[in-house]
């Protein structure tokens, strides 16, 4: 079956999460994707947080997937000649460098533009170009605080707190890759290519954008209902933490089951959908709530929202988190157990999806992953292993046309 970005050359300059997310998901798609790294070295990830000595990490392994691995020193007259004939043939070229490395290594924007007008560079940086903080460099959970998210997570009485899901880089990655796949259509149209920059800061407040609807809610009224605060607690001038609130109009938190004492994931997380007031009643045993006054509406409930969770965790003592679902889930109740890494792994669903996949790596062996979360009817997603370091630097340069032994001396004098 041939894939959709099947023709695609990208020339792939990133390193740690938020490029290579982005052209792991292209080079599942079909892109050929050309991971260019420094020789002896590669991406740092290869060598951080190793649970194998000598073989590259998972944290490299897990974002690289069925990409090319290009060595290459482009501070050199021959890397930046290498690098020149690659632009020409190429289709897009990611980079995630700090500010300024790719205009330092020679290849302004003009200048890329000038070798291929064809050629989209896509971008990731911590701030925006002209951002006050546009020098800065950035990991993700800088970009979590600058973004609006860690204000807005964590509990009242807590300092702001980052949230394990990578908003900062994965999720730009994502982002940028919407962001090239627009400026390739584009490309389309028009035969010209063009710069697509992402940052951070942005792509996480995109997400947190709830979060500025709030600030402006709390502005004009001085409370925000669905927060744990309203109505018994106060609110400053700025959205609180709202721990683990629902975000919606549908109040919810999570709730201990069977085991909590000692089982850190012996929760679920519960939602009180407004129309599902009945079948929620009748689930816990309540049916006496179904028409009483005092419970029967949204805004009835408001003030006692936290003694009615009380009430279902009373339900919930003799039930494992799996168990409880089964019941809620015959009642139409949104709710789910909270999964372990460990039970998300084993889980048969995500396997026979392919969201959860094995992966076989040359050194390494047989290694879980995360695979597309992306489904298509006409396209089966292949996860492949990630590429060692330089492994393909061989056969790339044969055919950009250097001979056996031009490719020799490139070894010899470690510009590959
Ligand atoms: N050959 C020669 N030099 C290379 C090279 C290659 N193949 N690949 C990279 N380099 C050089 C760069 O040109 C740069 O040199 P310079 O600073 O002398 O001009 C140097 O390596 C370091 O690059 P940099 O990206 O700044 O690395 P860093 O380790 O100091 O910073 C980050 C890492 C992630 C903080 C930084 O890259 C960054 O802020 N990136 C943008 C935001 C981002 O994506 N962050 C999230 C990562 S998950």
């Amino acid at each position: 079956m041939s894939k959709p970005l099947e023709g695609i050359k990208i020339i792939d300059f990133t390193h740690v999460q938020a490029g290579p997310a982005c052209t792991q998901m292209l080079a599942w798609f079909g892109a050929d994707v050309i991971k260019v790294e420094r020789p002896g070295a590669g991406d740092v990830t290869r060598s951080q947080l190793r649970d194998i000595p000598g073989v590259d990490a998972l944290y490299f392994t897990m974002l690289n997937s069925n990409k090319r691995s290009l060595t290459l020193d482009t501070k050199t007259a021959d890397g930046k000649e290498i690098l020149t004939k690659l632009i020409k043939e190429s289709d897009v070229l990611v980079e995630n460098f700090g500010p300024g490395a790719l205009d330092r290594m020679g290849f302004t924007w003009e200048h890329i533009r000038e070798l291929n007008p064809g050629m989209i560079v896509a971008s990731v940086k911590g701030f925006s170009d002209g951002h006050h903080y546009e020098d800065l460099k950035v990991y993700e959970n800088v970009a979590q605080c600058a973004g609006g998210a860690a204000s807005t997570t964590g509990f009242d009485d807590g300092p702001p707190t980052v949230s394990a899901a990578a908003l900062g880089d994965s999720n730009t990655g994502m982002h940028l890759a919407i962001g090239i796949l627009t400026a390739l259509r584009s490309r389309d149209v028009t035969g010209r290519g063009q710069k697509v920059a992402v940052s951070m800061q942005d792509s996480v407040l995109n997400l947190c954008r709830v979060k500025l609807r709030d600030q402006q809610r709390l502005d004009r009224v001085g409370y925000l209902e669905e927060y744990p605060q309203y109505p018994h607690g106060t609110f400053s001038d700025v959205v609180p933490r709202g721990g683990n609130a629902g975000g919606g109009g549908q109040p919810g938190w999570v709730l201990k089951c069977k085991g909590w004492e000692n089982d850190p994931n012996a929760y679920i997380y519960f939602t009180i959908q407004g129309h599902a007031w009945a079948p929620i009643c009748r689930a816990i045993g309540k049916e006496e709530w179904i028409d009483d006054p005092a419970y029967m509406t949204a805004q009835a409930r408001q003030d006692k929202i936290f003694s009615i969770f009380g009430t279902i965790e009373e339900w919930l003592k003799d039930k494992t988190k799996f168990e409880a679902v089964d019941v809620l889930r015959k009642f139409d109740i949104p709710c789910s157990p909270v999964l372990s890494m460990k039970e998300i792994a084993n889980d048969p669903s995500l396997r026979a999806s392919g969201t959860i996949t094995e992966v076989d790596h040359k050194e390494r062996g047989k290694y879980l992953t995360v695979g597309s979360p992306i489904k298509f009817s006409d396209l089966k997603v292949e996860i492949k292993g990630s590429p060692l370091l330089g492994e393909h630097t061989d056969e790339i340069l044969e055919s950009l046309g250097y001979s056996q032994n031009q490719i020799a001396a490139l070894h010899e004098q470690r510009v590959v």
